[in-house]
């Protein structure tokens, strides 16, 4: 049975600036459209919790997810997310695709525009690739994450988390800890973070810190302990070794005992601080697992959970951008 919860969705104002039917990076978000699509996602939440997860928001729309990149939670959270909405949801796989045979990303966007989707979730490794792909493209398109740029709706899926768990991001001290250089989420999470009012710190060794680092926060960090004094929330970041060209720390095990969260390094931060980590987690290099498995402290299944509501909010909020809801 599909249900069609009266409140979801149905009375929230699209939010202003998605109207132009693109989220490519947090620079597309004011805080009106951050709260708009809170508001949308705590709707969607509650109806994640409930036995049937399903409603008629996208019913008769397509959405593609264009993943050129490996993915498991981003993935299948857009794809929940848009089944849960009642779209039709089509996962391109680039494996067995025409782009192994040579074919361009613009071609292939226009030959998958042509087939007239309403939404295209991409994941690309090269930064820029959804600002192309929107281009081309007539439909809505939302950045899964391109290269080591952006990732607008990890960032909102993070402080989405945060706040159901503080009741608040304003003032709150937050230290993005490890491989900042590679990482398209601490960029994200960096412009969001700062927007809703929190004092965001970056923490990792000096090959890991990008060069203009004290030009997106005056707080940089290469000693831990430092970095975590009285923080809030410390969110973890994977090395993203495939990102590496090599010689960016010494080894793992080197990497560990600096710079891993472990139960003795979160000691700095406040008693009842509590930890994200966007996943996949490498234990026992950025993060201890005795602290990964510790539901007190560690929020990463509250953020898994969070990503299908928001990105829910994300996708109806984009899709009505362009024009009237049919269900
Ligand atoms: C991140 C990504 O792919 O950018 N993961 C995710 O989307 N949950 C971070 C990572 O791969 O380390």
């Amino acid at each position: 049975m599909t249900v069609q919860p009266t409140r979801l969705g149905a009375n929230a104002p699209t939010p202003p600036t998605l109207r132009r039917g693109r989220l490519i990076s947090v620079g597309d978000l004011g805080r009106d459209d951050v709260a708009a699509l809170f508001a949308m996602a705590e709707d969607y939440a509650a109806l994640n919790a409930g036995v049937v997860k399903k409603c008629n928001r996208l019913k008769g729309r397509t959405q593609i997810n264009l993943f050129f990149e490996k993915s498991t939670r981003t993935q299948m959270s857009f794809e929940l997310a848009g089944k849960r909405l009642g779209a039709d949801v089509v996962n391109f796989s680039v494996a067995g695709s025409s782009v192994s045979k040579g074919e361009t990303l613009a071609d292939t966007v226009l030959t998958l525009n042509a087939m007239g989707p309403d939404l295209i979730v991409v994941r690309h490794s090269a930064a820029g690739a959804p600002e192309l792909i929107a281009d081309l493209a007539d439909c809505a398109v939302v950045n899964a994450g391109d290269g080591m740029r952006e990732h607008p709706t990890q960032a909102l899926l993070d402080a989405f988390t945060i706040r159901r768990c503080f009741g608040g991001i304003e003032g709150l001290v937050i230290a993005i800890c490890g491989d900042i250089l590679h990482s398209r989420v601490a960029r994200s999470n960096i412009n969001l973070l700062q927007m809703l009012g929190a004092q965001v710190r970056l923490v990792g060794p000096p090959s890991l810190l990008p060069a203009a680092a004290d030009r997106l926060t005056p707080f940089v960090y290469t000693d831990l302990a430092q970095g975590l004094d009285g923080a809030d929330v410390v969110m973890a970041l994977r090395l993203q070794t495939e990102r590496m060209a090599g010689g960016f720390i010494p080894s793992l095990r080197d990497y560990h005992a600096q710079y891993g969260i472990t139960e003795k390094a979160l000691a700095a931060a406040k008693p009842d601080a509590k930890l994200l980590h966007p996943g996949p987690m490498n234990r026992g290099v950025e993060i201890e697992a005795r602290i990964a498995d510790d539901p007190e402290r560690c929020l990463v299944l509250d953020q898994v959970a969070a990503g299908v509501a928001i990105r829910m909010a994300v996708l109806d909020a984009l899709a009505h951008a362009a024009g009237p809801a049919d269900g």
